[in-house]
């Protein structure tokens, strides 16, 4: 995969702080006009420590939190709660800090194993129609979510991960189809480690995070001095 036909907008940012200030303001943007329009607004997460730092700040905004509906992108095949689980991590920075019904939070059960905890999620998403908007991160290798490369990108919306080379090596993931599904999409890539990542993704190779092909484009918030 590595669609040439991805469109890509880059916004580049000084410092991770002003990227993560801006990129919290396009969310709420977005939040308001999709609450406005449907009443609600169906969100995607992701792992990893740029959104992390993205969760903390968006805690303190105000926001029509009880319309907002969540996703995650991918999940760690760890037990409930483990602080290691990408769900553990965004309740803990932000969800369990603002009044998000649990009844609207959709994690993967992750600790189900890949298998069954994938079917189990495949069945939630089956009912989610279009995303308003899906958060993604990179990883070094040009990974996003749980799509590795040289691995299956997903011939399911969501799928079992066995061998990742991320810990833990078991996971499960949505697939690119289905992370494109969407509105929007936000990439966060903040770090002296992307460097080779984003080269690559500049100059059209095949990374994973370019299989993310939503009709609208996405977008791609990124400290600066990775892109001069
Ligand atoms: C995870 C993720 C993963 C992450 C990237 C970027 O399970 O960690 O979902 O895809 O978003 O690896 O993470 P960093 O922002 O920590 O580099």
């Amino acid at each position: 995969m590595g669609d040439p036909q991805q469109i890509r907008r880059w916004h580049a940012y000084a410092t991770p702080d002003t990227l993560i200030e801006a990129a919290a303001a396009d969310i709420m943007q977005n939040a308001d006009a999709a609450v406005g329009k449907t009443g609600s607004f169906r969100i995607v997460l992701a792992g990893g420590n740029t959104p992390k730092a993205l969760y903390r700040k968006l805690r303190h905004m105000n926001a029509k939190w009880d319309a907002w509906e969540i996703y995650f992108g991918d999940e760690r095949c760890l037990p409930p709660d483990h602080p290691e689980r990408n769900s553990s991590m965004a309740l803990d920075a932000w969800l369990s800090h603002v009044p998000i019904p649990m009844s609207r939070i959709h994690v993967i059960p992750a600790e189900l194993g890949p298998e069954a905890g994938a079917s189990s999620y495949a069945r939630i998403l089956k009912d989610a129609g279009k995303f308003d908007l899906v958060l993604l991160g990179l990883g070094e290798d040009g990974h996003t979510a749980s799509l590795f490369p040289g691995k299956k990108w997903g011939d399911r919306d969501a799928f079992p991960v066995f061998d990742a080379p991320k810990p833990p090596s078991e996971r499960i993931s949505m697939s690119a189809s289905r992370l494109g599904f969407a509105d929007g999409v936000f990439f966060l890539v903040s770090g002296e480690s992307k460097r080779q990542a984003v080269t690559d993704w500049r100059s059209g190779k095949p990374i994973p995070a370019s299989g993310i092909i939503p009709s609208s484009g996405i977008d791609i918030f990124i400290e600066s001095f990775l892109i001069e």
